[in-house]
């Protein structure tokens, strides 16, 4: 599943306090030609915004992110998101969501953490904060015992324009994802038309 949702390897993670904003940021990221996001879980209007989103863009694929409940699971289904992440592994969220078959990217960041996600099945990982463990350097170093699992990563924290392509050139790596291509405060002050550039812009780097 994620192999196709993250087939153009960019994974904007964003915070939305309003729905207007937030079908303005979606519309911005489709403009680019980025048809994914993540909504973070971090706002009173997080689900209403997923919901809104969905019913104005069906063809945007919604991730649910920051998820740190199994009540934040259910409404982030509810809401439609089509997946969920969160930022570390927690057995009530991850046994949730394979109970009622939701497609769920747990975060990890230790080798140990890595192993309890495969014992539970999982093959895509959100390594996070991936910028402050080494970077792509420690993503090199998992790679003797772990790339013959099958396993692939989605690193988080700290990625940006200028160190995008170290990462999406891994072999382990199945796409990046961060704040960088719609921050808060490009939303916050209106600046739609800087969030499509942005996408450009980075979607060029993980073309080159
Ligand atoms: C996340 O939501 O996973 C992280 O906050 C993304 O990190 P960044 O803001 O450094 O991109």
């Amino acid at each position: 599943m994620f192999n196709k949702v993250l087939e153009k390897k960019l994974l904007p993670a964003v915070t939305l306090s309003e729905v207007d904003s937030a079908l303005r940021v979606a519309e911005a990221l489709l403009e680019g030609g980025l048809n994914v996001m993540e909504v973070t879980f971090r706002t009173k209007t997080t689900a209403q915004a997923i919901s809104a989103i969905a019913a104005e863009f069906p063809e945007m694929q919604l991730g649910a992110g920051t998820i740190l409940s199994a009540e934040q699971l259910m409404a982030a289904r509810e809401s439609r998101a089509q997946f969920g992440l969160s930022p570390g592994i927690n057995e009530e969220v991850v046994k949730r969501a394979l109970n009622i078959d939701f497609n769920f990217i747990p975060g990890v960041m230790t080798p140990s953490e890595i192993e309890l996600a495969l014992s539970h099945g999982f093959r895509t990982l959100k390594l996070f904060p991936v910028s402050d463990m080494g970077g792509v350097q420690y993503i090199r170093s998992l790679r003797g015992p772990y790339q013959h699992t099958g396993i692939k990563f989605l690193p988080m924290g700290g990625i940006s324009l200028s160190n995008l392509a170290s990462y999406v050139s891994s072999e382990m790596v199945i796409a990046a994802g961060g704040s960088w291509l719609a921050p808060r405060t490009l939303i916050s002050g209106g600046r739609y038309e800087d969030i499509t550039k942005r996408v450009r812009q980075s979607l060029a780097v993980v073309d080159q």
